[in-house]
């Protein structure tokens, strides 16, 4: 699990761009409440990177996607994500979902998952901005697919004819 947040700070914020108070995730499972994720504090100040580091199952992904609010039906969460002054756990979900991608993401590692290989690369981030930027033209989300990729250093995107342009050519490096 990798997550970014871009841009700087408003000014007078103190400068933390995300300030995790006392996190907290429970999954709703057939044999009761499952606490994945019990307490945890952090800040994250414009160009800092936090690592998390722990044994699989201590709950990595968890936290990631309860700061995204991400999680499955069920799960419950308490506490605070403040990103930017507001608090991500009690946003509206359509606030929520117009501020993930442009501002705070979360970049998922399998990419057996998370790629389809049955839509084009170019598709993936077309996808994504039609959801997250729904007033862009479709001309502009093809565009900015295209430059997205056209900044990886991948040449030709629109016509680049087999390996690029599908998931499979592309290596995920996770
Ligand atoms: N959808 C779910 N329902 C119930 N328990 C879950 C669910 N997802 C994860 N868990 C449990 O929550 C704990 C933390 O999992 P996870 O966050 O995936 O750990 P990590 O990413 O560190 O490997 C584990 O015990 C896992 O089994
Ligand atoms: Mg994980």
């Amino acid at each position: 699990m990798s997550m970014a947040a871009t841009a700087p700070a408003p000014a007078g914020s103190g400068g933390d761009v995300l300030s995790v108070r006392d996190l907290r995730v429970w999954y709703g499972t057939e044999r009761g409440a499952v606490r994945a994720v019990d307490g945890v504090d952090f800040e994250l100040r414009a160009g800092e990177t936090l690592g998390l580091v722990g044994e699989s199952g201590c709950g990595k992904s968890t936290l990631g996607r309860g700061v995204l609010g991400l999680l499955p039906p069920g799960a419950e969460t308490d506490g605070e994500v403040l990103f930017r002054g507001d608090n991500l756990l009690t946003l509206p979900q359509k606030d929520l979902r117009r501020r993930r991608g442009p501002e705070i993401g979360l970049i998922f590692q399998e990419p057996m998952t998370r790629l389809n290989p049955l839509m084009r690369i170019s598709q993936h981030f077309e996808e994504t901005l039609r959801v997250h930027e729904p007033e862009l033209s479709d001309a502009e989300v093809r565009q900015r697919a295209l430059d997205a990729l056209r900044g990886m250093g991948i040449p030709r995107p629109a016509t680049a004819p087999t390996r690029t342009s599908s998931p499979a050519g592309c290596g995920s490096g996770s």
